[in-house]
């Protein structure tokens, strides 16, 4: 809650909102608890997992990288005003770079603004980064012709046209062509629906490295 009564409220009833009536951070909780090391948190947006991994007793170090840089600003503040330790924000474009990191990822709602080629290149990027014990929990819409599919998509244009999301989804990956580049890097994908109420077709995708011996 910022300090200042008129002060900019708008992320605060938006992560009350999202924190409260959607199945993301319940189900990615649960796929990280057992997930050894830091947490690199690729597109993060105002840092909303770091918030919730505190209130779970996760201390656990933690990075969000975001290329919006007036989101990161914000989860910066949001951040410091929580007192949350370990926790940093850097801006970044994922598509190009990640940091060095060892530990566990989470990909959380960021695939479908990448295009095909980006979105394989990133993945092989955030699989290499998992070490021994670690997971790479992902978030995603999945193409596969359904109802849920279409009505994701008709939602995603709307929200864009609207101004409510800035960028527009490039494309949405099937489940081969998120599975390949896991497992060719040697981790062991599981995706199950994270539908919870709403109509979208959100899948959970948690891909484990085996711990060393
Ligand atoms: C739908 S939001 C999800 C935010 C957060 N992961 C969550 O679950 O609350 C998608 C985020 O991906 C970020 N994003 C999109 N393309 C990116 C890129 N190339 N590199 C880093 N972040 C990116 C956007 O800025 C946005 O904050």
């Amino acid at each position: 809650m910022p300090a200042q009564r008129f002060g900019n409220r708008r992320d605060y009833y938006y992560s009350r909102g999202k924190l409260g009536s959607d199945p993301l951070y319940p189900g990615v909780l649960a796929a990280l608890l057992p997930a050894r090391g830091a947490l690199l948190d690729i597109g993060c947006g105002l840092g909303l997992l770091a918030h919730v991994l505190r209130q779970a007793d996760q201390q656990r170090p933690y990075l969000g990288v975001d290329i919006d840089a007036d989101k990161i600003a914000r989860a910066r503040r949001a951040a410091a005003r929580a007192a949350l330790a370990e926790t940093r924000f850097d801006t970044l474009d994922a598509s190009a770079t990640l940091p060095a990191h060892h530990g566990s990822v989470a990909l959380l709602d960021v695939l479908q603004y990448l295009p095909a080629e980006a979105q394989a290149g990133l993945l092989q990027a955030a699989a290499a980064r998992v070490a021994p014990g670690g997971r790479l929990v992902i978030r995603t819409t999945l193409a596969d012709n359904s109802g849920r599919d279409r009505t994701t998509r008709i939602t995603d244009m709307l929200a864009h046209l609207v101004g409510w999301m800035g960028t527009r989804p490039r494309h949405y990956p099937d489940a081969a062509s998120v599975r390949a580049p896991l497992e060719a890097a040697g981790l062991q994908p599981q995706m199950t629906p994270l539908y919870g109420n709403t109509p979208f077709n959100n899948w959970l995708v948690c891909a484990e490295r085996a711990a060393a011996g």
